[in-house]
């Protein structure tokens, strides 16, 4: 049985009520349902943490280092453009970890074209809508079977 963090940044409680062209329909509940449901039959667990405050994302990914998880699933909203806090907590932790967004950041306003925490994850998996949840949680049970091959 694995711990894999699900870490929603700011605005991210919202979804339901943001542009729905943009983020589609399903709540945040309904998103950390999905990647419940996608990680059970492989025997892992999912916890779902959200916050508006960059500061509580940070502290989170620091206690991740020692508190049992296993792999980190990230979609910072819009700290994903901006923050460099973020990213230093993030390279610290030697775990998997996947980056994910609703929409295709890449084909959006140009602030949004950079991530600057992509450079320290796996991964970056954006614009399948909630489907990218379940495509990441894939991910990280591929990073995490490649990791106990190798130890
Ligand atoms: C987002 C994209 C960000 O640019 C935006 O600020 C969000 C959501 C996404 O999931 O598509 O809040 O991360």
């Amino acid at each position: 049985m694995s711990r894999i963090l699900l870490l929603h940044g700011p605005n991210l409680s919202q979804l339901g009520a943001r542009d729905a062209s943009v983020y589609g329909t399903a709540t945040l509940d309904d998103v950390v349902d999905l990647a419940t449901r996608a990680a059970e039959p492989a025997g892992h667990e999912v916890e779902g943490v959200v916050s508006e405050y960059e500061g509580d994302l940070v502290t989170r990914l620091h206690e991740a280092r020692t508190d049992g998880t296993d792999a980190v699933i990230v979609n910072a909203g819009a700290l994903t453009h901006t923050s460099h806090a973020l990213a230093d907590a993030l390279a610290i932790l030697d775990l998997p970890k996947v980056e994910v967004h609703l929409s295709n950041i890449h084909g959006r306003e140009q602030f949004r074209r950079t991530s600057v925490i992509s450079p320290v994850v796996d991964g970056t998996i954006a614009g399948f809508g909630v489907n990218g949840y379940a495509l990441a949680v894939g991910a990280v049970i591929g990073l995490l079977g490649a990791r106990a091959a190798r130890a």
